[in-house]
């Protein structure tokens, strides 16, 4: 029993003076397992007579348990100040301003939509949303598409299947949030509405994905000539030019009557493309005044409303403003590509400031 006193004292020093969780482990095993110093003494507990046996045994199994607790306490301690050593050595701090590489830009896309939106919004436009996944009333029908117009096979994009059986699609293009803007406002407005649009089509001037803008004014007496006046005035603050001869193609689109087609002026000089001067044209967006039958789809009067509308592929657009030669790498999401063509986070498109810093 003396023997017992001072294994107990020597042992308990030992755990206390483990110094981490693995020299804790260590005297745990020399301890408690399977050869430890306690498990020994135990197996030798069968030598002694019965008496002297329970005896011994009553003191071997409280000092086991003693010495299981010592081991769990120290490995408490041991870890409670592990993490309060890491949290003083490994602090951060949250006050530092952010790292400047790798610098994050903006993409062309976003920033020739606030382009547009400083835009038309200086106009007097709202911006409206609408969904990708749009129904075919909206992407079709109230468009003076019926099912087997021809004007169909060019939208060839993607389909949904639904619970209620009524086809779901990805919008062909933006001129949805047009039918959507008519059911929920009060003329007159104006609006545009940018977003992603799709189409089943991909080759090296076609991305499945790309994007529009739409816009719709609508009022009592909007006539050819507000259009003209509109779309002008955005092409010269858009390309940043004092005057950018602009030409109306007569065209079709089955949502607008008249059609037309707008190009503005360019030339192209070795390579370099020059909006506003010269003497090509090229093409710019697809415009014309909203079809009565559009308008007798949404239930609003054709003798009582008319108004224009207008729809731009901002891929295009950003590629004729900032010269970017191929429309795939836009949704490559290569990181060189982004840092050369995008834009400072900070530099937020303005008519007052500059549009394209
Ligand atoms: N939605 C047409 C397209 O994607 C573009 C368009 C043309 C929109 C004329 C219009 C418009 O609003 O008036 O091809």
């Amino acid at each position: 029993m003396e023997d017992v006193g001072q294994l107990r004292s020597q042992l308990l020093a030992e755990i206390a003076s483990a110094g981490d969780l693995a020299a804790l482990e260590q005297v745990r095993v020399a301890t408690l397992g399977k050869k430890g110093r306690i498990t020994e003494l135990m197996k030798s507990l069968g030598a002694l007579a019965p008496e002297a046996r329970r005896a011994a045994g009553q003191v071997l199994n409280a000092l086991k348990t003693e010495l299981a607790d010592a081991i769990e306490a120290r490995r408490a301690e041991l870890e409670r100040t592990g993490l309060e050593t890491r949290l003083a050595t490994e602090s951060i701090d949250a006050t530092l301003p952010a790292r400047p590489e790798p610098a994050g830009a903006i993409h062309p896309i976003t920033q020739v939509m606030a382009e547009i939106i400083a835009i038309f919004g200086a106009m007097g436009f709202d911006v409206l949303e609408g969904p990708d996944i749009e129904d075919d009333f909206h992407n079709f029908t109230a468009l003076n598409i019926p099912p087997e117009h021809p004007a169909r096979q060019m939208h060839d994009t993607f389909y949904l299947a639904t619970a209620e059986g009524a086809s779901k699609l990805l919008r062909t293009h933006t001129s949805p949030v047009q039918i959507r803007a008519m059911q929920a406002l009060k003329p007159p407005y104006r609006i545009i509405a940018p977003g992603r649009t799709y189409r089943c089509d991909s080759d090296i001037t076609h991305t499945p994905m790309f994007h529009q803008v739409e816009g719709l004014w609508l009022d009592r007496a909007t006539h050819m000539g507000h259009l003209k006046g509109c779309l002008i005035d955005f092409v010269r603050r858009f390309f940043e030019v004092g005057d950018v001869p602009a030409r109306f193609r007569p065209s079709f689109f089955p949502f607008t009557e008249p059609s037309a087609e707008m190009d503005v002026a360019c030339a192209r000089e070795g390579g370099e493309l020059r909006i506003g001067a010269g003497g090509d044209w090229l093409e710019i967006l697809g415009c014309g005044m909203v079809h009565p039958k559009v308008l007798a789809n949404v239930g609003l009067d054709p003798e009582a409303y008319q108004g224009f509308a207008f729809g731009l592929g901002i891929e295009r657009a950003a590629m004729l403003k900032y010269g970017i030669p191929d429309l795939r790498t836009f949704f490559e999401s290569d990181l060189r590509w982004l840092r050369h063509y995008g834009f400072a986070a900070l530099d937020v498109p303005s008519l007052v400031e500059g549009l394209s810093r």
